[in-house]
């Protein structure tokens, strides 16, 4: 490349425009194309997701597979009510990107509600009357799956703890706590 000096101007003479610079067309844009599917498990079935990565998982369980079990509450993570497990930990699937989920395994209660250790549960929380409106109780109960796989006789302060992430505006938590102590006995040797 060869160096062109600015042409001298004399004191007092406009300098000359600056020449346009026409900068170099952009190549045209790629096209984004359809997201590839993501593979995963779904309560314990292969399934296929074809939507966005980074739509909710929340939304893609209740609008794409139908699971209404799983409930939209605040969307924030804050009440629970929308918690499902992922490869074995309790989530909050408002927060989860559906593109997270890739070859791991999500369990909703449609899917924990085939085993024995929803059984046991079942009749506990009935046995307590530890649901009313009910909204809260699939997050709940798969809290309560989550907190007996971790300590199987867990004391009343540490289902409180364990279950402090799920919210339930009707019961004040003492009969669910007391729901939860009763699995623990009755499900020995299940968790
Ligand atoms: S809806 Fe997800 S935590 Fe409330
Ligand atoms: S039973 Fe109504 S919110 Fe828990």
């Amino acid at each position: 490349m060869t160096y062109s000096p600015p042409p001298i101007v004399p004191a007092g003479m406009t300098p000359p425009a600056e020449p346009l610079m026409t900068p170099p067309a952009a190549p045209p844009a790629a096209s984004p194309g359809p997201p590839a599917p993501l593979e995963f498990v779904l309560n314990g079935e292969s399934a296929v997701y074809a939507g966005r990565g980074d739509a909710r998982l929340l939304d893609v369980l209740r609008d794409v597979f139908r699971l209404t079990s799983v409930k939209c509450g605040c969307r924030e993570g804050e009440c629970g009510a929308c918690a499902v497990i992922f490869n074995d930990r309790l989530v909050n699937s408002c927060l989860v990107p559906a593109g997270m989920v890739a070859l791991g395994s999500v369990t909703t209660l449609e899917g924990f509600r085939e085993t024995e250790r929803f059984a046991v549960l079942d009749r506990a929380y009935a046995r307590f009357s530890a649901v009313q409106c009910g909204f809260c109780i699939p997050g709940m109960v798969l809290a309560s799956e989550a907190l007996l796989r971790r300590n199987p006789r867990p004391s009343p302060a540490e289902i409180r703890e364990g279950l402090s992430g799920n919210l339930c505006r009707c019961t004040g938590y003492n009969a669910i706590v007391e729901a939860v102590t009763l699995a623990s006995k009755e499900g020995e040797g299940l968790w």
